[in-house]
């Protein structure tokens, strides 16, 4: 049995084991921007989960730009430090390839952890004032963000330039930028969050173009052998936001500024759409497919993503060239080994667990 999902794709220079990949997470976990002991435990863990590929959750290329005072970011040499020691770390230990994701939340920064609340930030929590591309809160009771200006965007450019040179200087093997879920590039490019009727506004074309510089400007510092990605929305789930159409002029353009590929996940524009988000069994995998279609470049594909035959149709079916996998993969850290005992497929196990393997406990095909 050849399992699609376990075959080798590469993408630029780099070489991935299998189209497995664990989806960016938040952990809520730094020390002002910084990683923590935390992050050692969680990504050591997942660099041995049989992904080929472990992405690093939003990491912030500003201080306010962090959704929670627990993000993490790469705006200090401290962060740059916290990190590189994590990525050291994984790469003793592990297997996976690692990516980090960047990203700046917008008009969804400054608020609470999800255990604590997930709003916006009261004033008594050291609530700190945010920017998006239009004066529109996420939500009510959130924050109201101020428009951002010419002098705003050159330096947030700047900073996501400034994070992804610590990111290869940490040694990442690829770096993704999140234009979705309602994050700054995500609320440029939505007509939700993105009313303005200037240069940056109005058209896709002008709503885009934000994002876009940013990615031409990133591309430009990091080397064409490394994969550079974008994480993007297939979907607003609103009535009069983005939709597939628009994912797919969003991907070809991505294309064009050089990018290597693009996630498709969708949601989280506002707090409006939160309840129309579907709940069905990969739900963003028809969208995917019609960006991968049309937009010309390898694709990933994420949400609700459960089941290692699920994961294989998928790929095999040609409707995605990887997929992505969150929860799943909080829920058992070795999702991806036990993929590969289901669909005949090969994984690397540290020496120190080789004796779970199927070829060396038996019982492994009882685990159920
Ligand atoms: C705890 C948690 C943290 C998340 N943090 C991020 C993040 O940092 N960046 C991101 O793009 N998506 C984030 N997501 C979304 C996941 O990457 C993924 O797209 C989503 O959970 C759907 O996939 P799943 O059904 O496999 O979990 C997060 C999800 C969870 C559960």
């Amino acid at each position: 049995m050849t399992s699609a999902l376990f075959s080798p794709l590469r993408l630029a220079e780099l070489n991935l084991a299998n189209r497995i990949v664990v989806s960016p997470m938040c952990q809520y976990s730094a020390n002002d921007g910084a990683a923590t002991d935390w992050h050692v435990t969680h990504l050591g863990m997942l660099a041995n989960s049989g992904a080929g590929l472990l992405v690093v959750e939003s990491t912030h290329v500003e201080r306010r730009g962090r959704i929670t005072h627990g993000c993490l970011g790469l705006y200090s040499d401290a962060c740059e430090a916290a990190l590189a020691r994590v990525v050291a770390h994984c790469r003793r230990i592990g297997s996976a390839k690692l990516a980090i994701q960047l990203s700046h939340a917008g008009r969804k920064a400054s608020s609470q952890r999800p255990w604590e609340g997930g709003q916006a930030l009261p004033e008594s929590e050291d609530a700190w004032p945010t920017i998006a591309p239009s004066a529109l809160p996420f939500g009510s009771g959130w924050h109201t963000p101020r428009a951002m200006t010419e002098d705003d965007m050159a330096r947030v450019r700047k900073a996501f330039v400034d994070a992804a040179k610590r990111a290869l200087r940490i040694g990442f093997d690829a770096i993704e930028l999140h234009m979705a879920h309602g994050y700054l590039l995500h609320g440029f490019i939505s007509p939700v969050s993105n009313a303005r009727n200037d240069a940056w506004g109005g058209t896709l074309e002008g709503r885009m173009r934000f994002p876009l510089e940013v990615a031409r400007a990133v591309r430009a510092v990091v080397p064409q052998g490394t994969p550079l990605g974008a994480r993007c929305t297939g979907h607003d789930w609103l009535d009069g936001g983005l939709s597939a159409a628009d994912a797919v002029v969003l991907a070809k353009a991505l294309k064009g500024a050089g990018l290597d590929y693009v996630d498709v996940s969708s949601g989280g524009v506002s707090a409006r759409g939160q309840a129309s988000v579907p709940k069905n069994l990969g739900y963003n995998v028809p969208i995917a497919e019609q960006v991968r279609r049309e937009g010309g470049l390898p694709t990933r594909v994420v949400g609700l993503i459960v089941k290692p035959k699920q994961a294989e149709a998928i790929v095999a079916e040609g409707r995605a060239d990887m997929v992505a996998l969150g929860r799943a993969f909080l829920d058992d850290p070795h999702w991806g080994w036990h993929a590969a005992q289901a669909l005949g497929g090969e994984v690397t196990h540290p020496p120190q667990y080789q004796r779970a393997s199927p070829a060396l406990w038996p019982a492994a095909a009882s685990r159920g």
